[in-house]
């Protein structure tokens, strides 16, 4: 059966991006398919600068989005990427094959560093070596496919390149992973901002859907969806940015093809509020099982509990066995 991993990091309140690009699959169709473990990695929401409180705060409230989402313990495994230490064990083998120019052309990084360093703060040295620590969580797991949203690809292009390399130089260890993209939504763009992706911890707040937004509030925000100054309703990405990315989330949310879509409409007003009705109708279901987990955060409890009893027994043989083909001593 095939291993299949991913992950969500805790650096803001989850998304409408994060459920098309991500969530949603791995709900409706991941942990049906495959043998599956989805994972909040709360190490990486430590790259920049955190509050430790409200890191943890947010690390719960992912975990039971997660389940909210569809998430069934009986089928993957939810866990908690600090509660098993085989990933920052990895993470330093993995440094010790990868380079630092490899690192530095990581557009995340990129982006993210210019954006530290301009509010005049410092970049930490975990932010360049994230993709590495990423890398280990997928590869602990003898990770076949990484369902993620457009913008992870890179990320998990190295992972599959730093497997390559150390299968070369140290003889087969690691399976080699490939990134599964949705066929729409790998990108959801900002809504007031639509060149830039719609991101937990952006500055565009009012263009940016919240998975426990209100239903009022999430209207809102779409019908104030920037679009342009043009009448059609046509698809292209390029030159109609706004529409297009209502387009896309229209069909991600009811099933159809935004292309097709848009032939249906003659006003923006009309496909904005179709629009909004058809995430409002996605979001609600998710938001009523939100409110029955935390009324219950024992159960929350347990699923990660024992689903890091299960991740730490499938990840210590495969970091085992890195650690010894890599030239250590075996513990005596
Ligand atoms: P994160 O927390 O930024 O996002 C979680 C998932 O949501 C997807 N996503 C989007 N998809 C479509 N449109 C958007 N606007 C949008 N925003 C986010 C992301 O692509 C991702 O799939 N580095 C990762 C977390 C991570 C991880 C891993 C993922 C750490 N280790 C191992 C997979 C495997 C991240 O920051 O995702």
């Amino acid at each position: 059966m095939k291993r299949v991993f991913s992950g969500v990091k805790p650096t803001g309140h989850l998304t409408l991006g994060n459920y098309l690009g991500a969530l949603r699959q791995w709900a409706e169709v991941d942990q049906h398919r495959a043998d599956s473990l989805f994972c909040v990695v709360d190490l990486h929401a430590l790259t920049v600068d955190h509050d430790p409180a409200r890191v943890r705060r947010l690390s719960r409230q992912a975990a039971t989005l997660l389940l909210a989402s569809g998430l069934d313990p009986q089928l993957c495994t939810v866990f908690v990427q600090s509660h098993v230490d085989e990933h920052a064990r990895l993470s330093y083998l993995l440094e010790c094959v990868a380079t630092d120019g490899e690192m530095r052309r990581m557009i995340q990084y990129k982006e993210k560093a210019a954006r530290e360093r301009e509010r005049g703060g410092s970049v930490r040295l975990s932010l360049l070596t994230y993709p590495v620590l990423m890398a280990a969580d997928i590869l602990a797991y003898a990770t076949h496919e990484v369902p993620v949203g457009d913008d992870q690809a890179q990320h998990v292009e190295l992972a599959r390149d730093l497997a390559v390399r150390f299968n070369q130089r140290y003889g087969h260890t690691f399976v080699v992973p490939k990134a599964t993209l949705p066929t729409v939504a790998a990108r959801v763009m900002n809504l007031q901002e639509p060149a830039s992706k719609m991101g937990k911890s952006d500055d565009f707040g009012p263009g940016i859907v919240y998975l426990l937004d209100e239903p009022d509030v999430v209207r809102k925000k779409m019908m104030r969806a920037v679009t342009d100054s043009g009448r059609e309703v046509v698809y292209d990405r390029v030159g109609r940015p706004g529409v297009a990315n209502l387009l896309e989330i229209l069909a991600a949310c009811t099933g159809g093809d935004p292309a097709a879509l848009g032939a249906g409409y003659s006003s923006y007003g009309a496909l904005k509020k179709d629009a909004a009705d058809a995430v409002v109708a996605v979001l609600e279901p998710l938001q009523a099982r939100h409110r029955e987990l935390c009324a219950d955060p024992g159960y929350v409890e347990r699923v990660l509990r024992d689903g890091a009893g299960k991740a730490r027994h499938m990840a210590r043989p495969v970091v085992d066995r890195a650690y010894r083909a890599i030239g250590l001593l075996p513990p005596l």
